[in-house]
């Protein structure tokens, strides 16, 4: 039975989307349906179609009380809102339906974990937020909350394992039929570390082991995990908070971790083996993965930063949208990502400018635009000295420009969007060490109206950011200081306008 908790939202969103044009909106990325949006959940491919299903707060373009807002897609870029699928509407998840995951049970329903959150009146007077693991079973649209929730609660945790940081389990179907979930969680030392949990059935769970600890390296509590099989290796991605820099490799705040390692099914332990970013960008948090049919391992993550989400005009009704769909391999010993293989149908409207040779700032025919997939091969023009700068600069015209510039001598790649509207001095800037010989250095750039994601020597790293900026400002130059050869080859994607 639909609560009226859900029934309200689900008319609400209906209604409220019709007042936002499509223009307004990234074209490809999937955004907020109103309100406000943040983590991927429930990234899962079910009965011939991806669904992704969100943190959702559609009542107001901030952060409130959390529901699951849900759209599905044939190629994951072309999205289709279904109405909402959870809402905070049970005892014990009256104060949020947190981040959670999904998968298709053997009788083709589909289960959704999530963590259901409830605060506690604590003997100081404060309020804690307890959290728990819970479930949801669904035919795709509408979705049953289980009647023995919560399935997982602080009775299921080892000593010294808060109750009030446990939260976003990602659930997987095993070879043998079994289900297993990762969970974050805080342990006594104040850090993160992830927990992991078995089920036969998918409904009823049991702790198995602390799969990695934290202990204070890489930031806080670790959010949203992930674990999974890919090219030989297991990967495990998660989201720390309140991490500091080290070198190059990480940022203050809100950050994200992908420890690479081995993983013996036996005995279930991983040994971490490598660790970096998972985007070198500004706006990318929470990211989720999903086993595509065809064997493709594909992740899209929250395209925004808690540190600077909270600064937005408040003039526009949705705010947040995920990032682009990214195919994941290993190569290297490092994680490289390239967007989805589907985003190639998009492209249109081909111009190939090959060896163009210049010092200052050019400008190329026919390369400008505001969704956009722009690929720049970029040399050194004279082989006796070294160019010192290059830089594309984009969502520009006269007021305004986002920049992507490079230092061949540091190796030092970035991205800087502190001229694309923004009236507060917040994070707007992030350098990347990258792979980079004899001053040569190969970037593909996607714009989507909001934002660009820039993939850099094929994958090997990806910086993201958003840029709120009109879309008149939607030119594109290029800069060197000394002299640099380029090849560029630029796209329209999306529904092209006349
Ligand atoms: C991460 C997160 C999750 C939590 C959700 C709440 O961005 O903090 O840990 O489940 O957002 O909206």
């Amino acid at each position: 039975m639909t609560s009226q908790t859900l029934r309200e939202a689900r008319k609400y969103e209906e209604a409220s989307e019709k007042l936002i044009a499509k223009e307004e909106r990234p074209d490809f990325h999937l955004s907020a349906r109103t309100g406000w949006m943040n983590d991927p959940n429930g990234f899962s491919y079910h009965n011939g179609k991806y669904h992704m299903f969100y943190q959702y707060h559609p009542y107001d373009s901030k952060w409130g009380p959390m529901h699951w807002g849900h759209a599905v897609s044939e190629d994951l870029l072309h999205w289709e809102y279904l109405p909402a699928a959870l809402a905070p509407d049970e005892a014990y998840d009256r104060d949020g339906c947190f981040s959670g995951s999904a998968v298709t049970l053997p009788d083709g329903r589909q289960l959704l974990m999530y963590t259901g959150v409830l605060k506690e009146h604590q003997a100081n007077g404060a309020f804690c937020e307890v959290q728990t693991q819970c479930l949801a079973v669904g035919d795709g649209v509408d979705y049953e909350k289980y009647e023995k929730n919560p399935v997982l609660d602080a009775k299921d945790l080892p000593e010294g394992c808060s109750r009030f940081d446990f939260r976003d389990p990602k659930v997987w179907q095993k070879e043998d039929g079994t289900y297993c979930c990762v969970v974050g969680n805080r342990p006594a030392d104040g850090s993160g570390q992830i927990l992991l949990f078995h089920s036969v059935d998918g409904f009823a769970w049991n702790f198995r082991k602390i799969l990695a600890a934290n202990n204070n390296r890489f930031g806080k509590m670790w959010e949203c995990p992930d674990f999974f099989e890919l090219d030989g290796k297991w990967v495990l991605l998660t989201s720390p908070q309140d991490m500091l820099p080290s070198g190059f490799e990480y940022h203050n705040g809100n950050g994200t971790l992908c420890l690479i390692g081995e993983f013996d099914e036996e005995t279930e332990t991983f040994t971490e083996q490598h660790d970096q970013s998972i985007d070198y960008g500004i706006d990318f948090y929470a990211p989720q993965t999903v086993l595509a049919p065809d064997g493709r391992r594909i992740m899209i993550g929250w395209m925004q930063n808690w540190d600077t989400c909270n600064l937005h005009s408040p003039e526009k009704s949705w705010f947040g949208q995920m990032s682009i769909p990214r195919e994941l391999f290993l190569k290297n010993g490092r994680l490289y990502q390239r967007p989805v293989k589907e985003l190639d149908k998009m492209r249109c409207n081909q111009v190939v400018h090959e060896n163009v040779s210049f010092s200052g700032t050019i400008h190329l025919d026919g390369v400008k635009g505001r969704r956009v997939d722009l690929e720049v091969m970029l040399r050194p023009g004279d082989v006796e000295e070294l160019y010192r700068k290059f830089a594309i600069r984009f969502a520009q015209n006269d007021q305004y420009h986002t920049s992507l510039s490079f230092r061949p001598y540091e190796s030092v790649l970035k991205v800087d969007r502190k001229c694309s509207g923004s009236r507060r001095a917040i994070i707007h800037q992030r350098r990347s060490l990258v792979n980079s010989s004899n001053g040569e250095l190969k970037l593909r750039l996607i714009l989507d109206r909001f934002s660009v994601e820039v993939f850099v020597n094929d994958g090997e790293q990806v910086l993201s950011m958003t840029m709120y900026t009109s879309q008149e400002a939607d030119g594109i130059s290029f800069f060197a200081d000394g002299s640099v050869s380029i090849d560029v080859v630029k796209y329209d994607l999306g529904t092209v306008e006349k």
